[in-house]
């Protein structure tokens, strides 16, 4: 096989050109830097047996799942990488050094496959990469794991990814909607090593809803409160884990009744509602997806606890429902015919029959989580929407309100009232275990919580 070409660095035209002098100079003198410490991943284990369960599923077959390219941002500068799930999944890999890799199952006979990571390894001290390329460069943007070191963190073979070009084609996850639905419909159940790191990312994110709660009064001062919200909360994030799991909503008054408002761009008023929609991501790319609506000046007012209860009220009946072979509409259906009911005592609705209640709730009440905020998405209606509960899954029940402030079929009271609320929940043996029960939900106990945490 040739040796890989060795490609010019990166630079821009603002770079100083560099003389042979000091080229020369700049490829000698340095010590062996390995990475520090036992790097085998945690989860290697665990990655073997998922490869295996996709392996049994594509015979024969070459199965390309790529961690994904790196996007720029402007001239220079790059997005902040994120290695595609399913890549992080199979695995483990989950930094940024992983732009640009891919995992490919080789078949390896007729009933196997040999999984072969192609890297990009750190770059050799006797060229210009390493200190001159602003996009790879270890002196720009951090050290590498070199091919051996890639295998034992993984237990993967690793090759050089200039060498991935040579390859015949195959299924790729990133074209392939056949394979891509696969890994979706393989990651409905989580395994054991999942559900612990989905509940540190809810762990994590009650701690960041602990830290706007105490923040509240610097972001009720502050002509852009939501934004000093969202600060706080990814403060939380990115110390804790990787950052947040999708954009937060802090969405305050009728910023609410938008569903997924992250302009976050309002004033506070305290006399309103801050509808706060957020999740830390772990280090490993586990999200969790958390709604609390709160009094901002720490006490409901009657028609924001009526409308709360009713919200609360729903979500305790879809909670209710949850067990492992209940069809995955049952909650939501328990939930809104709550909400239908409520709607039409209030008199907003004639009946409780049809989908009139719709106009207020907008969307559906729940999805599956884990890696992704809207996890598995690429499942088939029979496995997912249209198919029944098991456990192991991971999912959020967040039925809502959504009261516009220009709908004229409310009450003025009404208008402008926004309230969702959100946990996370495992199916297990014979129901649900809440996962996020450490933050309170109760308009009492959310009252008690922010009494203490404003006050201290
Ligand atoms: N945060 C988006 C959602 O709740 O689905
Ligand atoms: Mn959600
Ligand atoms: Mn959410």
């Amino acid at each position: 096989m040739n040796e890989p070409a060795v490609a010019a660095p990166r630079t821009v035209s603002h770079d100083l050109p560099v003389s042979p002098e000091l080229a020369a100079f700049m490829a000698d003198g340095w010590a062996a830097s390995p990475l520090p410490g036992d790097i085998r991943l945690p989860v290697a284990d665990v990655t073997a047996v998922r490869r295996e369960r996709l392996s049994a599923l594509f015979p024969g077959e070459r199965l390309i799942v790529p961690a994904g390219e790196l996007k720029v941002r402007s001239n220079d500068c790059d997005h902040r990488f994120r290695p595609h799930s399913a890549y992080a999944w199979l695995t483990g890999l989950t930094g940024e050094e992983q732009a640009g890799h891919v995992l490919v199952l080789e078949p390896d006979g007729p009933h196997r496959h040999e999984p072969v990571l192609y890297v990009r390894p750190r770059s050799p001290r006797d060229g210009a990469e390493f200190y001159r390329d602003r996009r790879y460069g270890e002196f720009w943007v951090g050290p590498r794991p070199d091919l051996g070191e890639a295998e034992r963190m993984t237990g993967i073979r690793c090759a050089h990814q200039d060498t991935y070009a040579q390859l015949p084609p195959g299924r790729d996850a990133s074209r392939d909607p056949e394979l891509a639905t696969a890994l979706s419909e393989l990651r409905l159940i989580k395994d054991a090593w999942e559900v612990e790191q989905l509940q540190l990312a809810v762990d994590h994110t009650t701690a960041g809803f602990t830290d706007v709660v105490r923040a509240l009064p610097r972001a009720l001062a502050h002509p852009r409160g939501e934004r000093w919200i969202e600060g706080v909360f990814a403060l939380r994030a990115r110390t804790e884990g990787n950052g947040t799991g999708y954009e937060t909503i802090a969405a305050s008054g009728a910023h609410a009744c938008v569903l997924h408002w992250i302009r976050n761009d309002g004033r506070l008023d305290p006399s309103e509602l801050l509808l706060l929609d957020a999740g830390v991501e772990t280090d490993t790319l586990y999200t969790a997806d958390i709604t609390r609506t709160l009094p901002l000046s720490g006490r409901f007012s009657p028609v924001q606890r009526q409308v709360y209860e009713l919200v609360l009220a729903a979500q305790e009946a879809g909670i209710a429902a949850l067990k492992p072979g209940a069809s995955f509409r049952d909650f939501h259906r328990a939930g809104m015919r709550v909400i239908a009911e409520g709607l039409a005592e209030w008199g907003v609705l004639r009946s409780a029959e049809g989908d009139l209640h719709r106009r207020y709730t907008l969307c559906s009440s729940g999805h599956m989580l884990g890696l992704d905020v809207h996890d598995c998405a690429q499942a088939r209606a029979n496995t997912y929407l249209d198919g029944v509960l098991e456990e192991g899954q991971v999912l959020t029940v967040e039925p809502g309100l959504y009261l516009q402030s220009d709908d004229e079929t409310l009450p003025a009271a009404l208008r402008g009232i926004g309230v969702r609320i959100e946990d996370d929940l495992v199916i297990t043996a014979d129901g649900a275990r809440l996962m996020s029960g450490a933050l309170p939900r109760t308009p009492d106990a959310i009252e008690s919580w922010m009494g203490e945490l404003m006050e201290g």
